[in-house]
């Protein structure tokens, strides 16, 4: 399962590079950054993971897509263009995947959305489990549905859940057989900390400490 980052800042990526195999953007991950270029962020953050770098477009039209989509793709072959799951998105996502282009379409909801995304040969989809959950739904369920179904037709395209709030959601989303997800710092840092590791580490250390005045 590859683990990516959900972030644009520059000191969480460094201190999570050598765990994360990516890292994922959008818009307003990018808004909450001082400084506001674009081009030299992805490039500052595709130089510092070895994996996928995805970076959303603005446009919400296809030929605006395309273009933009294009230009994000020389930044860095890392690149991962994210485009959402509309009509001009799905058909943007064609015209790029045929051009060799990776591509990740994201604010995903539903099962045929996935559906298309993979018929139009997305390299990830983004199914978002958090804001399922906002509405009373149950996002982990959507993660399942596509997983099943990918696995029914033998799409490609892999699987990344997102719009992860909480530990709860990785471990569901891992037990669901997601390919990738994609989680914030605040999630994360939670991968490597359990209480029973601290005491029991403490435990350890203080037997040890014991037997040596002894
Ligand atoms: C990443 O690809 C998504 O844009 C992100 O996970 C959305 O998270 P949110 O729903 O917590 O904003």
């Amino acid at each position: 399962m590859e683990i990516f980052l959900d972030t644009a800042d520059i000191s969480a990526i460094e201190k999570y590079k050598d765990f994360v195999d990516g890292v994922t953007t959008n818009p307003s991950i990018l808004s909450r950054q001082k400084k506001k270029d674009v081009h030299d962020i992805v490039l500052k953050i595709s130089r510092l993971v070895a994996g996928p770098v995805s970076v959303e477009v603005i446009s919400g039209d296809f030929g605006g897509m395309v273009r933009e989509g294009e230009s994000l793709a020389k930044i860095h072959p890392n690149v991962c263009v994210k485009l959402p799951c509309t009509f001009d998105g799905l058909r943007a996502c064609k015209t790029l995947s045929n051009k060799g282009i990776a591509t990740n379409l994201t604010l995903c909801f539903s099962v045929p959305q996935a559906m298309m995304a993979a018929k139009c040969g997305a390299t990830y989809v983004s199914p978002f489990i958090g804001r399922i959950d906002d509405i009373g739904q149950d996002g982990i369920n959507l993660i399942s549905d596509i997983v099943e179904v990918y696995g029914v037709y033998g799409f490609e395209t892999k699987v990344l859940s997102a719009s992860v709030r909480n530990i709860n959601h990785f471990i569901q989303a891992a037990m669901a057989g997601t390919d990738a997800i994609t989680v914030p710092e605040k999630v994360l840092e939670q991968v490597f900390t359990h209480p029973l590791t601290d005491i029991g580490l403490k435990k350890f250390m203080d037997d040890w400490n014991k037997s040596k005045g002894k």
